[in-house]
């Protein structure tokens, strides 16, 4: 397969050689000379149509770092604008002898949709409310560094999972690698047959805290809501935010994780998020190590 699309169509082995080959480039990475010259004949564009801060530069970085040619195209400075369909869009990049595809979508099953349609290797940064791997990617890597291991570990991700693509493609890599998974947040925000993945429900925030090793606390997807079903900010806050006096209250030392953009105060407070608990900013540093592996690893099939 040339393409990573999403956690559901790679396997166990794809996850242990990108996690090996990350930690090649981690070590690369914090040398005083970052680049290796290893994709110097592949260009590769990465084309956003949804805003992006974390993956689009991670991206980019871990492109540079590999020694590709990269282009960069977001779609709201684009022809995209004019009408011109997203098909078109690629084939006319592609026409500039462009190897690779990195691509954010807001539509679920838009990479999938490419990859069946153009002649490139695409990487799926996000699609909708579907899936977002190479996040899932790195926050298992992440787990892995601090924890030894994700295999045993228990794993709540808390808030907006009916909207989130870092939930669906976390649950799908963590439970692939043998942890076990939970999910915690508002009956409006729990999309109704997640139990069919293995995944149990707990409504109760210190519940849920109690039980976990790590807690993932996901932001709410105010662009993808309809506020007629959702409590409000503050009731939110109060019944799913994670505060340090939660923090305190626990028995053990878990890990706390978020994606980002952080909504301080309302998913998680700024004490909790820049404690020496939270591996938020480890999180976007091994991105660009996992995102290096996952570039490298799809190059090597099309050289
Ligand atoms: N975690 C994440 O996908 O962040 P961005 O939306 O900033 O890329």
């Amino acid at each position: 397969v040339n393409h990573l699309l999403g956690i559901k169509y790679i396997t166990k082995n794809d996850i242990d050689l990108i996690f090996e080959t990350a930690d090649h480039f981690k070590e690369v990475i914090n040398r005083p000379i970052k680049k290796v010259p290893s994709l110097r004949d592949i260009t590769i564009a990465n084309i956003f149509f949804e805003n992006s801060t974390r993956t689009k530069l991670s991206f980019e970085l871990a492109q540079k770092r590999l020694s590709a040619d990269v282009i960069s195209f977001s779609a709201a400075q684009s022809s995209v604008k004019k009408g011109e369909t997203l098909i078109d869009t690629v084939n006319n990049i592609l026409a500039m002898k462009v190897d690779m595809v990195v691509m954010r979508h807001n539509n679920p099953g838009a990479a999938y949709f490419l990859s069946k349609n153009v002649n490139a290797s695409i990487i799926n940064a996000g699609d909708g409310a579907h899936e977002h791997p190479t996040q899932a990617l790195l926050d298992s890597y992440s787990i892995r560094e601090k924890l030894g291991d994700v295999a045993g570990k228990k794993v709540v991700i808390v808030g907006d999972i009916l909207h989130s693509r870092v939930a669906l493609s976390n649950i799908f890599a963590l439970q692939m690698q043998g942890a076990e998974v939970r999910v915690c947040g508002p009956k409006t925000l729990i999309p109704k047959h997640i139990e069919s993945l293995g995944v149990k429900v707990e409504s109760n925030l210190r519940k849920a805290l109690g039980w976990c090793d790590v807690a993932n606390m996901l932001r709410v997807q105010n662009e993808r809501l309809d506020f007629s079903y959702f409590p409000n900010t503050r009731e939110y806050a109060q019944q799913y935010g994670l505060t340090k006096e939660i923090l305190d209250s626990l028995d053990k030392e878990i890990v706390v994780m978020h994606p980002g953009p952080i909504n301080r105060g309302v998913e998680i407070t700024s004490d909790v998020a820049d404690s020496q608990q939270s591996v938020i900013l480890d999180q976007v540093e091994n991105g660009v190590a996992v995102r290096m592996a996952v570039i490298y690893l799809l190059a090597s099939k099309i050289k």
